[in-house]
C-alpha cells in the first residue's frame, strides 16, 4: 500500500533569511523535546547548507544560543566521510568549528560517527553507541526528536547515493557505504531509522537543486536513482526549508511564503 504524507515547504528569500528560520526551529524543537521527554536528541548533516544556520546556534548576538538548554541536548550525525576528525571535508569537524566548540554543551553530549576508523567498524560502532544512548531493544529503532537532511543535486541524501548498496540497507541502523563523491566511503543512518523520527527538516538551498528537488516530490518513484524519494516520514510529514532559488520549479508558495504538496508513494 503506498505511503501518503504531507511535505510542508517554507520559502525564504535568500540563505541568510533560510538559515534564521532554520534555527529557529531548530531551538523550537529542541525547546518542545525537552519539556516533552527532558532530553532532545538531533541528528545533524554536513555539507555547505547549514554552516550558517549552526553558526548561529552558538552566535552571542542571537537569542538561540540562550534558548536551548545545552545540558540536555545530545548530538548525532545522520553521515559521516571516512576522514579524521580534525579534516577540513569531516561533517564533525564542520560542527565543531561553527558551533560544538562555542557552546556549553557538554562532551559527552556529543555522539560522533568516527570517521578516522575502517568505515565498517565505525558504522559497527556507531550503531552500537545509539542502542546505548536510545537504550533500544532487539529490532527497534531510534526516535530522534529532530533529523536534518540536506538534498545533493544528484537526488542524495545523507549518504545515500544513487545506485549505493546502502539504499538496499532496512536490518542496520548505520552502515558503511562507498559513494560517487569526493570522500567515497561514508558511514550513514539508514532510511528506515531516518523515517522514524519525530520531525524530518530538510535545508536546500541554490538554483542547482531546483530541478533535483522538483523530481524527487512530484517525478516517478525512483529511490535507486534518487534516494531521498526513500524519506517517507513515518509522522505522516516532514518540512522543507528553501531558498527561492531552489523552490523555483515547486508550485508557488503562498503570500505567507509556505505551500504544502500531499505525497503518494
Ligand atoms: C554530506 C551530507 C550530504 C549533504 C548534501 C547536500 O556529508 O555531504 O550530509 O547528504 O547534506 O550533499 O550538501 P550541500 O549542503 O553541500 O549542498
Amino acid at each position: 500500500m503506498p505511503k501518503t504524507f504531507q511535505v510542508h515547504y517554507q520559502v525564504e528569500e535568500n540563505s541568510e533569511a533560510m538559515s534564521l528560520t532554520a534555527v529557529d526551529w531548530i531551538a523550537s524543537s529542541v525547546e518542545f523535546a525537552v519539556r516533552a521527554r527532558g532530553t532532545a536528541r538531533i541528528a545533524i548533516s554536513g555539507g555547505n547548507t547549514p554552516k550558517r544556520t549552526f553558526e548561529l546556534l552558538a552566535d552571542p548576538d542571537h537569542a538561540f544560543r540562550k534558548r536551548i538548554d545545552w545540558s540536555r541536548l545530545l548530538v548525532f550525525w545522520v553521515d559521516e566521510r571516512c576522514v579524521p576528525p580534525d579534516s577540513a571535508d569531516s561533517n564533525y569537524h564542520l560542527a565543531k568549528e561553527t558551533f560544538l566548540s562555542k557552546v556549553p554543551l557538554p562532551a559527552e553530549n556529543v555522539v560522533r560517527i568516527e570517521g578516522e576508523l575502517d568505515p565498517e567498524e565505525a558504522a559497527a560502532r556507531y550503531e552500537s553507541a545509539l542502542r546505548d544512548r536510545f537504550r533500544l531493544e532487539g529490532a527497534e529503532l531510534p526516535r530522534f526528536d529532530l533529523i536534518l537532511l540536506g538534498l545533493g543535486d544528484n537526488g542524495h541524501t545523507a549518504s545515500l547515493f544513487p545506485h549505493s548498496s546502502a539504499l538496499h540497507e532496512v536490518m542496520r541502523l548505520a552502515v558503511a557505504t562507498q559513494v560517487e563523491a569526493k570522500n567515497p566511503w561514508r558511514v550513514t543512518l539508514t532510511w528506515p531509522v531516518i523515517n522514524h523520527a519525530d520531525k524530518i527538516f530538510f535545508l536546500i538551498q541554490d538554483t542547482s537543486k531546483a530541478d533535483v528537488l522538483k523530481e524527487v516530490l512530484l517525478g516517478p518513484y525512483r529511490p535507486e536513482l534518487l534516494p531521498a524519494q526513500l524519506i517517507r516520514p513515518e509522522s505522516g510529514e516532514m518540512t522543507l526549508l528553501l531558498d527561492r532559488a531552489a523552490a523555483a520549479k515547486l508550485p508557488p508558495p503562498g503570500p505567507d511564503g509556505m505551500g504544502l504538496l500531499g505525497v503518494s508513494r
